[in-house]
């Protein structure tokens, strides 16, 4: 099953906030070949191109054009923002407050908008990736992946993560709990096919520095 525009608030994280989830040291990247897959409105490709990253994105979203991406970033940014009750019990170290959380959407929308174009943005159907065998140094996978466990079965995860195995030399995930964190208080409170992928994929499941979501700073990494 695959999930269409309408299933999606359209977002995007910043630089700032894929580096922490994902652990990156951005100094050594360098040339470094990244796929952000599902990149969504994400500004990490702009902002990762500045400082000589060779990143690109690919989406589901990408069959749409700028514009409408846009009108419906900024129409999901308000939607979020209108009640941030689900917010209050998380973690501010990272962002300091939400309004700083804002800012980061309102940015990453802005740079992603100003960024698109078709050779650096792929539309693409995940469990399918439309690149040749290591394509890429470093694929990262951030809020599709265990977040969306109630309609993303198992199999899904499994053929994009192999997928995504083919065609770059590591894949990193972030987070490995569901959107409602539900299992947070739980001794194995990741999502149940986190620890399904890990076993199958041999990952490894590496605390991160970023906390926000309670006991959901954790990041998966699988090497070829
Ligand atoms: C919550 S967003 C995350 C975007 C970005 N990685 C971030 O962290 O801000 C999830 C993204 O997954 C994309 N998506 C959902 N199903 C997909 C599929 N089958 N193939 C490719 N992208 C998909 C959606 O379009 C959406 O942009």
């Amino acid at each position: 099953m695959s999930l269409q525009l309408d299933d999606f608030l359209i977002t995007g994280r910043t630089f700032e906030e894929y580096a922490a989830f994902f652990d990156l040291d951005a100094a050594s990247m360098k040339n470094t070949r990244v796929l952000d897959c599902p990149s969504g409105a994400s500004s990490f490709i702009a902002e990762a191109k500045k400082i000589g990253i060779a990143a690109q994105g690919c989406d589901i979203l990408y069959r749409y054009n700028a514009d409408k991406l846009r009108l419906q970033g900024e129409k999901s940014i308000e939607k979020i923002y209108a009640d941030t009750g689900w917010m209050a019990d998380n973690n501010f170290a990272f962002y300091h407050s939400i309004e700083r959380h804002k800012e980061h959407r309102i940015s990453a929308l802005e740079k992603f908008c100003t960024d698109y174009n078709s050779a650096d943005y792929k539309y693409v159907e995940l469990p399918k990736l439309p690149y040749e065998n290591d394509s890429f140094d470093l694929v990262l996978s951030s809020h599709l992946l265990f977040v969306y466990d109630d309609r993303l079965d198992l199999t899904f995860h499994e053929a994009s993560i192999a997928e995504m195995l083919r065609i770059g030399k590591e894949v990193r995930i972030f987070p490995l709990v569901d959107y409602k964190n539900s299992r947070k208080d739980e001794l194995d409170n990741l999502s149940p096919l986190a620890y399904q992928i890990a076993e199958k994929f041999d990952a490894k499941i590496c605390k991160v520095g970023f906390k926000f979501q309670k006991n959901a700073n954790y990041m998966m990494k699988i090497k070829k």
